[in-house]
């Protein structure tokens, strides 16, 4: 039986595949004294993901009452408290939360971000052309994701680079979450989280002084409002809205490249049907999630196939291995995609559905037919990946090619 730490340890962050489909195949994996569920079927994730006896708050855990808990001072606790973003918290607060930014965050606000991805796509690839490479990581799939987020929040242009560097340290610190964090990497994180919140309160202070029509004079208004939001829940709201949307968005603009190369005829299909490039955003998702797993305390014991996980337990929900699941999804290694509404839980499920599904899927498609159209003979020259194995991705991707159309 494999601990979740002892899990992480051993992930090739290069191809966990195999290791995800032994695991699938093999049998459900609870620990004898109920501690530990690694959940690994679709049926059984998607279960998990809307049970409400499954927590997304890790201070319920045995591990963190027992192990970090007594590490931590009050002050510590505190701070946990009131800065904790709401992927990490259950109901109501939750609720509240999550709903404050979907009011702000619509759809309408999704659709008129499309012609600033297409212009930045555009921008990104026509300076590699002037280059002549592309390392697609930082070239495109770096910067579009965070100045699109930052234009939503409404951050200057001049800041965009700042951000990318605090997004870095910050989505390191998501992946930490699952195992032991040292010293220093707690350090980092903390200096990179003051410098985002003092920077972001100024930003706050200038939208209140002068609305304008972004997400972050939406955000200050529901503050205003009353007590439904703080100062330190919006500066929470805004950093988790930079760190969830831009490492993540990375991988899938750097992993559909990686479809597109190698998925036998597929790009020439992407280039004279660029409707196709949503199915295939669909399937890099599927077969090649950002996020591979995600974790859950259970707050009362819970029946499992492989035994009883007790309140306190935690469950990693391997969303990577529920992917590929061949009791949900037919041929469920194949890549196909014509595969109609496949319901992939790299989005994960329930209550916690990532709000930003739609952003990511609007980038996807505008890169992955830009690069379609304009990449002539395109060919892998250098590929390397992040350490990061919960949020998994290439961190260099060198692409060769004939020519870089305009
Ligand atoms: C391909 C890109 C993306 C992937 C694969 C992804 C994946 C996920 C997953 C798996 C979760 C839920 C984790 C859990 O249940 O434990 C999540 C939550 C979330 N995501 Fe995304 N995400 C992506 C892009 C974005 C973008 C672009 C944004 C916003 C700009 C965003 C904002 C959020 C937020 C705010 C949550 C928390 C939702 C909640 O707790 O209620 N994500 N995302």
């Amino acid at each position: 039986m494999t601990t979740a730490f002892e899990l992480l340890d051993g992930i090739d962050v290069v191809d966990p595949y195999p290791l995800w489909q032994s695991l699938l195949d093999g049998p459900p994996q609870v620990a004898p004294d109920g501690s530990f569920a690694l959940v690994t079927s679709h049926a059984q994730c998607a279960e998990l993901l809307r049970h409400p006896a499954m927590s997304s708050d890790h201070r319920n855990s045995d591990h963190f009452k027992n192990v970090r808990l007594p590490q931590l001072t009050a002050q510590d606790l505190e701070s946990i408290e009131k800065r904790e973003v709401f992927l990490f918290r259950d109901p109501p607060v939750h609720t509240r939360l999550r709903r404050l930014v979907s009011k702000a965050f619509t759809p309408r606000q999704v659709q008129q971000l499309l012609p600033f991805v297409e212009e930045r796509t555009r921008e990104l690839l026509d300076a590699a052309a002037t280059r002549g490479r592309l390392e697609l990581v930082s070239d495109l799939a770096y910067p579009l994701p965070v100045a699109v987020i930052s234009e939503l929040l409404g951050v200057p242009h001049e800041d965009h680079a700042t951000f990318a560097g605090w997004s870095a340290v910050l989505a390191k610190g998501l992946d930490r979450l699952m195992s032991e964090r040292t010293a220093e990497e707690m350090e980092e994180n903390r200096v990179a989280s003051d410098e985002f919140r003092e920077y972001f309160e100024q930003l706050a202070e200038q939208r209140r002084a002068e609305p304008r029509d972004d997400l972050m004079s939406a955000l200050v208004a529901a503050e205003e409002a009353g007590d439904r939001l703080s100062m330190d829940e919006l500066t929470s709201t805004a950093l988790l809205l930079l760190v969830a949307g831009h490492e993540t968005t990375v991988s899938l603009i750097g992993n559909g490249m990686l479809a597109l190369l190698r998925v036998p005829g597929l790009l020439g299909r992407v280039r004279s049907n660029p409707a196709l490039a949503e199915g295939v955003i669909e399937e890099v998702l599927r077969l090649d999630p950002p996020v591979q797993m995600t974790m859950r305390t259970a707050l009362a014991d819970i029946d499992l196939p492989g035994g009883r996980l007790r309140a306190g337990g935690t469950a990693v929900l391997l969303l990577a291995a529920a992917n590929r699941d061949e009791r949900e999804f037919d041929g469920a290694t194949t890549f196909d995609a014509d595969r109609a509404d496949a319901q992939h839980l790299s989005f994960s499920g329930g209550i916690h559905y990532c709000l930003g599904a739609p952003l990511a899927r609007l980038e996807g498609r505008v890169v992955l037919a830009e690069l379609a159209r304009r990449l002539v003979e395109p060919r892998l020259e250098a590929l390397e990946y992040r350490e990061n194995r919960v949020l998994r991705g290439p961190s260099r991707l060198e692409v060769g090619f004939d020519a870089l159309l305009e």
